[in-house]
C-alpha cells in the first residue's frame, strides 16, 4: 500500500513513522509512506500556502491552488481516496480504517491555520475524517492516527504473539476484555482466578462476557451494532 500525505509541516512525521508496527511495516515493504511539503507545490517565491478569508474575520484560510497542485502531481489513481482530515468530517472509526486497508493507494491532506478552502473538500477530496470531535492545530496529528490504524491492519504488519488484531475493541463491534500479565498478585491486586486455571474455554467464556459487560457499561452505543448471539442479547437486555 502507498500513503501519501500532504503537509506544510513534513518534519512531524518521520519520528512516529519509524517507530513501532508502522516502522516495521516500512521496513518490511507492507507500506510506502510519502510526506509531501504543500510549499513545494505554491506558485509564488514566498511559497504562500494560505490567505484572508473572504467576507472578513479571524485568521488565514489554506489557498485551494497548492492542494490541487500537489494532488496533480502525486497523481494518484483515479479513485482511490482522497481524504481531507478535518473536523467537519466523518468521525473515523475501525470501519474507515479496515476499508481504507484495502486500498492500494490512500492520499492525506492535512489543514492548517482556520482550516481548508471549501473547494479542497468539495472537488479535490473524496472524503472528509475527522478524528473526533474536538479540534487540534493541525491535520498531521490526525493523519498519523489514520496511516497508524490503517497500517496495522495490513496482512502482516502485526506480529503474531505481539498483538491480535481480531481482538482488538472495535474489531468485532465490542470493546476488548480486560488484560493482566505478571504476577498473579500486585499490591495485593489478584489477577482473576479463571486467567490462571489454564481452561481455555473457561478463560473464552469469561473474556467474552467481560467484553459484552464492558461495552454495556462504558459503550452502550456500540451493543447494537456488535455481533451478539440470541441469548447474549437477552443477558445484556436483562442486565442493562
Ligand atoms: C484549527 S483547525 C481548523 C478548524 C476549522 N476552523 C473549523 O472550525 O472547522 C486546522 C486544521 O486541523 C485539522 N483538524 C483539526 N481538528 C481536527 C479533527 N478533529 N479531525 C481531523 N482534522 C482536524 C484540519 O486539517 C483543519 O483544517
Amino acid at each position: 500500500m502507498k500513503i501519501n500525505v500532504v503537509t506544510i509541516f513534513p518534519e512531524m512525521f518521520a519520528p512516529t513513522l519509524e517507530a513501532g508496527v508502522v516502522g516495521r511495516a516500512r521496513r518490511n515493504g507492507l507500506v510506502q509512506v510519502e510526506v509531501h511539503d504543500l510549499r513545494e507545490h505554491t506558485a509564488d517565491k514566498r511559497r504562500t500556502v494560505d490567505d484572508a478569508p473572504f467576507g472578513g474575520g479571524p485568521g488565514m484560510v489554506m489557498a485551494p491552488g497548492p492542494f490541487f497542485a500537489a494532488v496533480e502531481s502525486l497523481a494518484p489513481p483515479p479513485g482511490s481516496p482522497i481524504v481531507l482530515l478535518s473536523p467537519q468530517g466523518q468521525v473515523f472509526t475501525q470501519t474507515h480504517a479496515e476499508r481504507l486497508a484495502q486500498e492500494q493507494t490512500l492520499t492525506l491532506l492535512c489543514g492548517r491555520y482556520e482550516g481548508v478552502d471549501e473547494r479542497v473538500a468539495q472537488h479535490l477530496a473524496t472524503m472528509e475524517l475527522s478524528v473526533g470531535d474536538y479540534v487540534v492545530s493541525g491535520g498531521e496529528i490526525p493523519a498519523l492516527l489514520v496511516i497508524d490504524a490503517v497500517t496495522r491492519l495490513l496482512p502482516g504488519a502485526v506480529g503474531r504473539g505481539e498483538e491480535a488484531v481480531g481482538d482488538d475493541s472495535h474489531t468485532s463491534g465490542l470493546l476488548q476484555h480486560p488484560q493482566y500479565t505478571r504476577p498473579p498478585e500486585f499490591r495485593g491486586y489478584a489477577v482473576p482466578e479463571v486467567l490462571l486455571s489454564g481452561d481455555h474455554a473457561a478463560i473464552a467464556r469469561w473474556r467474552r462476557e467481560q467484553s459484552l459487560r464492558r461495552t454495556q457499561q462504558r459503550r452502550p452505543d456500540l451493543l447494537a451494532a456488535a455481533d451478539l448471539t440470541a441469548e447474549e442479547r437477552v443477558l445484556m437486555r436483562e442486565e442493562g
